[in-house]
């Protein structure tokens, strides 16, 4: 990667980030002004040209007035971040679309109209008022309208798109809440907007609506299953369903040797969203998947390694009476439990307090294919089988 931008944050970056809490209190209605006044503060830093971090419905970004070059370099700064990882240009509503696409595809408004505001990123034809740098050099954007109540006002204020990736270090684990934002990036960045923990979780699915059929290129929070019914012919992620153990391995040496031309949606990269702590990833759901955690903490605390388990209630008593850390994920029938804690969870474990994180996927059907596949590039690409 030629174009990595160097670690330091910029000159005359601030040093200290400032952190501005806009968590609303049903008891305390007189809060309403100083909220506004505070997102008001960080629209006027985006339109200055700052970067500021704010909650979405998904994980918090980390936005730049997506029409600034300068303002979307920062961006790159700030996370550690290469210049071949295309950037989600973030707008309020549909009405925006012809600011940030141009020659949009019939389905786009159709699609818009049903999954937005929400956890879809549709891959459209780049408008001219978008710099090449958000979107890699190529000729198309990523534009999602969020539904989180703070990030539409942000973006109204600001009365400019906002281009936003998730506001972590390059390769790291997405943030959900604003502490998590602060401890990847305090000094880096101008703001943070503290919403509270963000609600679905996980990353939105990414669509590509430039290629015929259109085609997931990351899944997310809205489902394949749900997609299908606007988009009948949508095609799902290259590297999904059909991916095996060994698929996954030959995935990340492809990843590492990709082209930028042809790396059409970065978060394909096999190692992502991954803690520092070595995670093995158990491929099966349900009864399987809760024995083959169980019998894998029982080996590494055999060996006398320190075990973090992410593990759904139910899960949780056996793994502590084997002598786990347990991170729990929610009730194992609530696939949106799990998806909103599963990122809280490994970095909770990712303290360097355990020697191995285990954890077992969920299915493929709705959300459990964006769990498997953020469980799967959290493991570096790879899945460990589990016998039938
Ligand atoms: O939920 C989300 O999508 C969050 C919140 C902040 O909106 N954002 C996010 O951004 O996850 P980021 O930068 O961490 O991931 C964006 C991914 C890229 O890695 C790439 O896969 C895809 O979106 N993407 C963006 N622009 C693209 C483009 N023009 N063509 C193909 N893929 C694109
Ligand atoms: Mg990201």
């Amino acid at each position: 990667m030629t174009t990595a931008p160097t670690d330091q944050p910029d000159a005359d970056h601030p040093r200290q980030t400032l952190w501005l809490d806009v968590i609303s209190d049903a008891d305390a209605p007189a809060q309403a002004e100083r909220i506004a006044e505070r997102i008001a503060q960080a629209a006027a830093l985006l339109r200055a040209g700052g970067l500021v971090a704010f909650p979405t419905e998904t994980v918090y970004g980390l936005g730049a007035d997506a029409t600034n070059a300068e303002a979307v370099a920062r961006i790159f700064v700030a996370k550690g971040r290469p210049h071949s990882d295309p950037l989600i240009v973030h707008i309020p509503d549909a009405s925006w679309l012809a600011r940030v696409a141009r020659d949009l595809p019939p389905l786009a408004l159709a699609v818009a109209a049903q999954f937005w505001p929400g956890p879809l990123t549709l891959v459209l034809p780049r408008a001219a008022s978008i710099p090449p740098l958000v979107a890699a050099g190529g000729a198309t954007v990523g534009v999602r309208a969020p539904a989180h109540p703070i990030a539409q006002a942000l973006i109204r204020l600001a009365a400019t798109p906002i281009a936003a990736p998730s506001a972590n270090r390059f390769m790291g684990v997405s943030p959900t809440t604003a502490a998590h934002v602060f401890a990847d990036l305090n000094g880096r960045i101008d703001a943070i907007l503290d919403g509270g923990p963000t609600s679905v979780g996980v990353e939105s699915t990414v669509v590509d609506l430039t290629t015929d059929p259109p085609r997931i290129l990351r899944p997310g929070g809205v489902t394949l299953e749900a997609l299908r019914a606007v988009i009948p012919n949508i095609q799902g992620p290259a590297d999904g369903a059909a991916a095996n153990t060994t698929d996954a391995a030959d995935a990340a040496d492809a990843a590492d040797e990709t082209p930028v031309a042809t790396l059409r949606a970065p978060g394909q990269l096999a190692r992502h969203y991954a803690p520092q702590t070595r995670l093995l990833v158990f491929d099966a759901a349900g009864e399987r998947g809760r024995a083959a955690v169980l019998a894998a903490t029982q080996r590494a605390r055999a060996r006398g390694e320190r075990v973090g388990a992410l593990a759904t209630d139910d899960e949780a008593p056996a793994l502590l009476a084997l002598g786990a850390q347990v991170a729990t994920l929610g009730p194992a029938d609530d696939l949106g439990a799990v998806a909103q804690r599963l990122y809280a969870a490994l970095r909770s474990l990712d303290d360097g307090r355990v020697d191995v994180i285990v954890a077992h996927t969920f299915g493929q059907a709705g959300l459990g294919l964006a769990l498997w596949d953020r469980l799967r590039r959290a493991a570096g690409g790879q899945l460990q089988a589990v016998e039938e």
